[in-house]
């Protein structure tokens, strides 16, 4: 699967976003080691901390279902009917992103049709892992 391919099933994911109070849209898609695609999108919820990003939809769909060894993520936002030119991941999921990726990780951001890959390292340096404990 080409990185473009991946940021257009980041992109589809989108479809699938529950977000009645931001009406902001993602989608993840995350490509395993063993070459499975897992998407997510956001699912938001009336208390609003419950709400869970695409990012982590996909991770925890991935890590149940036995993946732990991953290739890249991509990720595509934005208000419902538009994309946005550059979606970043929150602190969260970068967070746990980092507890299953090397620094090396690739992270593609952008849209499908002009997108910009990153590693892990670059957008979470110095992260807690079990490395610290
Ligand atoms: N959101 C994600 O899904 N991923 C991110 O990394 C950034 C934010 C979602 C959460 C919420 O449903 C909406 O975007 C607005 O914050």
């Amino acid at each position: 699967m080409t990185d473009r391919e991946l940021m257009q099933a980041a992109q589809d994911a989108r479809n699938y976003s529950y977000c009645p109070y931001s009406n902001f849209r993602v989608g993840a898609a995350l490509l395993t080691k063993s070459g499975n695609l897992y998407m997510g999108c956001n699912v938001e919820n009336a208390g609003y901390s419950a709400t869970n990003c695409a990012e982590r939809t996909a991770i925890f769909k991935a890590v149940s279902e036995g993946e732990r060894e991953f290739e890249a993520i991509a990720i595509v936002g934005g208000r419902t009917g538009e994309t946005a030119p550059f979606t970043a991941p929150c602190g969260v999921c970068r967070q746990v992103i980092a507890e299953f990726c090397p620094a090396d990780f690739k992270i593609l951001l952008g849209t499908p049709e002009n997108f910009k890959a990153y590693t892990l390292g670059e957008l979470l340096p110095f992260s807690f892992t079990s490395d610290n404990l």
